[in-house]
């Protein structure tokens, strides 16, 4: 079966066509990013975003069917982000979604945009076990799932204020180091001394579990002055990695509490800050020490892309066959739909 997935929540338009049932089943992936059209505002203009998505997505889906060898005709299941994300953004792509499957009478399965990114390891291994618990870290996101299977989980922390991915784009604007900063960072990481400088955690006032990372760029454009830390010297180094290095320490130590207190069978860590080298190398020298399974998505599937979105909706397909696939009156949504409670999705 050939399903093809559409995604454009955000700065990526992605279009997929994913075979289910054979190995390597990501037939064909089509992606525009748009981060040089973002890069000189130091972050996502969303008309600039809703506009680019508008202008590529056509050409994107022809591009991906002929890249996997099919026409239309082949596809027996379209899926696409439903939401969270930008609003403008994601009625591109579920216009666009809704045509196709108006036109060529396609049941059209709505994804969640946070559940893709869970489900995201699941392209490259079959048998992850549940109860997991997932932390999805992006730019738009830092939260932590307990997902008891695949369609029945609840949200256990979430950021209070900005997402990981975020943080590092404002230091990485701050310094005029460039868009989007996590990669950027990660690539200066090796260059300086990440025991430099010490980060006080924060602490939520009324003990909850939740993150907060606000505090760690406020601490670090303070050493930033105080030091009159100039980009390329080595105080500048050895405060990024320090960061850099608290940041992934912290999203560790709290990830493994809570897999620990929710004695979970596995571990996922997905979004687009898992691509990040220490993280990986932190998570996954901490999984192997306590005998936890820990599974990350491929790097290229951890930031957006269409193939997830177009994996699960292949999941939710088979898994609720009764459901109304034919809905043309479906709406985006802007935030989470994860509730802080059980809930099918
Ligand atoms: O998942 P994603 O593509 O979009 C959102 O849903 O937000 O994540 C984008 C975020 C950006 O904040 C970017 O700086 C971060 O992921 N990112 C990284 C790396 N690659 C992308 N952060 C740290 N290290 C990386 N290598
Ligand atoms: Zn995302």
């Amino acid at each position: 079966m050939y399903i093809l997935g559409i995604e454009s929540s955000c700065d990526e338009t992605a279009v997929a066509v994913v075979e289910r049932g054979v190995v390597n089943a990501v037939r064909s992936e089509a992606i525009k990013s748009q981060v040089e059209l973002h890069a000189p505002f130091g972050g996502i203009v969303p008309e600039i975003a809703a506009r680019t998505h508008y202008e590529a997505i056509d050409r994107l889906c022809r591009q991906a069917l002929h890249q996997a060898g099919l026409g239309i005709g082949d596809i027996e299941v379209l899926a696409v982000t439903l939401g969270p994300g930008l609003v403008g953004s994601l009625l591109i792509g579920l216009a666009f979604a809704k045509g196709l499957a108006m036109a060529h009478e396609l049941p059209l399965v709505a994804v969640d945009h946070i559940a893709a990114h869970i489900e995201a390891p699941f392209i490259s291994h079959n048998h992850i076990a549940y109860p997991l618990l997932a932390l999805v870290v992006s730019g738009g996101h830092t939260s932590l799932f307990f997902q008891e299977s695949k369609f029945c989980g609840r949200m256990v922390a979430k950021t209070r204020d900005d997402a990981a991915g975020e943080v590092m784009d404002k230091v990485a604007k701050h310094f005029g180091l460039g868009y989007p900063g996590g990669p950027l960072l990660d690539n200066l990481f090796d260059k300086g001394d990440a025991g430099r400088f010490r980060f006080t955690r924060p602490r939520m006032s009324d003990g909850g579990d939740d993150f907060s990372f606000s505090g760690y760029k406020s601490a670090l454009l303070r050493q930033a002055r105080e030091l009159d830390v100039v980009a390329g010297s080595k105080d500048f180094y050895d405060l990024l990695a320090s960061f850099l290095g608290s940041l992934v320490d912290y999203l560790l130590d709290k990830t493994l509490a809570a897999a620990v207190s929710l004695k979970v069978r596995s571990l996922i860590v997905s979004g687009g800050v898992s691509r990040n080298t220490l993280l990986r190398r932190r998570f996954a020298d901490a999984c192997a020490a306590r005998g936890l399974p820990l599974y990350l998505p491929e790097p290229r599937y951890c930031t957006d892309n269409a193939a997830m979105i177009a994996w699960l909706g292949y999941e939710k397909y088979a898994a609720f066959p009764n459901m109304n696939y034919y809905d043309l009156y479906l709406n985006s949504y802007s935030r989470s739909s994860f509730r802080e409670s059980k809930r099918h999705r």
